[in-house]
């Protein structure tokens, strides 16, 4: 897909403040610091509309995105960061179960897992928290360009293994530094709108 238009619409923590629009969407999912807001942001080739951070924590809220006039990017905040307390942990938990509940217009969730590492135990009860809600699901294998390209195959393989993944569910090799698997993305995406 061209990218011509992108646009931030709205930062929601709860469901009236959602856009009422009935766009296909696709939300992000994964660790803090894992480079969710990073793969939105190569995805639609703008430097920094989905604020970045090299420290982890930086997206807090839904942030709604807007591209095309066709679909929304929802970008979610990640888990498995250390400092942050209990009652922060519970409002994450309550705002991310309402989005999924509630959002008819969700084609697909993205889960965004560093292909560097073996899914973490937070990674697996993300893949079945998204498997509740019968959806398609995407793992995005992000930061391809830390590793060697002969490790990728046991990577992905392991990847695939440790979140105990459905056969038809798809796993992506990315990397925002250099866009490799972009276009296949853009082909699964577009596959589901
Ligand atoms: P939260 O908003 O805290 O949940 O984090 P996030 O998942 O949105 O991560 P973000 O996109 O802010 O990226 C975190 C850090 O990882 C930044 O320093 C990015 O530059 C870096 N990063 C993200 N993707 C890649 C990648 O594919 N390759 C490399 N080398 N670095 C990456
Ligand atoms: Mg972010």
């Amino acid at each position: 897909m061209k990218v011509t238009q992108a646009e931030i619409i709205i930062s929601a923590v709860s469901e009236k403040q959602y856009p009422g629009e009935q766009i296909p969407e696709f939300a992000l999912a994964g660790r803090s610091n894992v480079g969710k807001s990073s793969f939105i942001n190569k995805m639609i080739q703008r430097k920094n509309l989905a604020r970045t951070s090299s420290k982890p924590g930086k997206t807090q809220t839904l942030n709604f995105y807007k591209i095309n006039d066709a679909f929304h990017f929802v970008d979610v905040p990640g888990y498995g960061y250390a400092k942050v307390s209990k009652k922060e942990r519970e409002k994450w938990g309550h705002m991310l179960e309402e989005y999924f509940t509630k959002r008819k217009q969700l084609r697909a969730a993205l889960l965004v897992t560093d292909i560097r590492h073996a899914p973490t135990k937070d990674d697996c009860i993300m893949y079945d928290f998204l498997l509740h809600y019968e959806l398609p699901i995407i793992v995005i294998a992000t930061k391809l360009d830390k590793i060697p390209k002969g490790k990728r195959q046991a990577h992905l393989k392991r990847t695939r293994e440790t979140l105990g993944m459905r056969g038809e569910d798809p796993i992506i090799p990315f990397s925002s530094e250099t866009g490799e698997g972009k276009d296949e993305a853009w082909r699964l995406l577009e596959s589901y709108m």
